[in-house]
């Protein structure tokens, strides 16, 4: 059975996204995505892929499964689907041990109620931002480790403090969300 786990980095405030970038850049937090994502497939919003740097797009070492409704989109290097499901039945069919949700805040929401596991990256400060990650009821996930850190982001110089903090689902958890 594929692990789908739903992997992001959310400021305290929310926000995942500003102007169709990440609103930090904190280079700690690429290397624990990179670290948890290398080798398994990774399924994102079209938005997202087209916000990767070009030495990062596709995803290096990562299966890029990319949701548009566009029929005719076509990514080199990348798996393109047309809808969430269509993008799970691909991971599950092809026998991942994991899938990555990596994004953004529509393909959160999908992968919510699906989900196994969150590795949530939580920056303790607010950003300004046009993109939040959905509302989770923490009562259905239980916290199953949590790396507390300090790095600076490079965008604004200023030393931030961050968490690195996994969940799993509960497994009597009656609204799956
Ligand atoms: N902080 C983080 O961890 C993190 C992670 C990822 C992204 N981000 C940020 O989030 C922002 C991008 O997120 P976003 O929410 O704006 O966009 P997105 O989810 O990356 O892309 C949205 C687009 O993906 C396609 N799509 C999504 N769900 C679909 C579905 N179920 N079926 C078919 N197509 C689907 C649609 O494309 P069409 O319109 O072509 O149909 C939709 O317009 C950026 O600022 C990015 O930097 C942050």
């Amino acid at each position: 059975m594929t692990e789908i786990i739903i992997i992001a980095a959310v400021a305290r405030n929310g926000v995942i996204g500003k102007s169709g970038r990440i609103p930090w850049s904190i280079r700690e937090d690429f290397l624990h995505v990179k670290e948890k994502t290398l080798g398994h497939p990774c399924i994102m919003g079209v938005r997202t892929y087209e916000s990767l740097p070009d030495f990062a797009r596709p995803l290096p070492g990562r299966q890029n499964i990319v949701l548009t409704s566009e029929r005719g989109y076509r990514a080199a290097g990348a798996t393109v689907v047309h809808s969430f499901e269509e993008a799970v039945d691909h991971v599950r069919i092809s026998n991942a041990k994991k899938a990555f949700i990596f994004g953004g805040a529509g393909v959160y929401r999908k992968a919510l109620p699906v989900a196994d596991t969150l590795e949530l990256t939580k920056i303790e400060r607010d950003y300004d931002g046009d993109v939040t990650f959905p509302a989770i009821n923490f009562d259905n996930w239980e916290e199953t480790a949590r790396e507390k850190l300090e790095a600076e982001d490079r965008r604004t110089g200023e030393i931030v403090r961050l968490s690195f903090c996994t969940y799993r689902r509960k497994v009597n958890d009656p609204t799956p969300v």
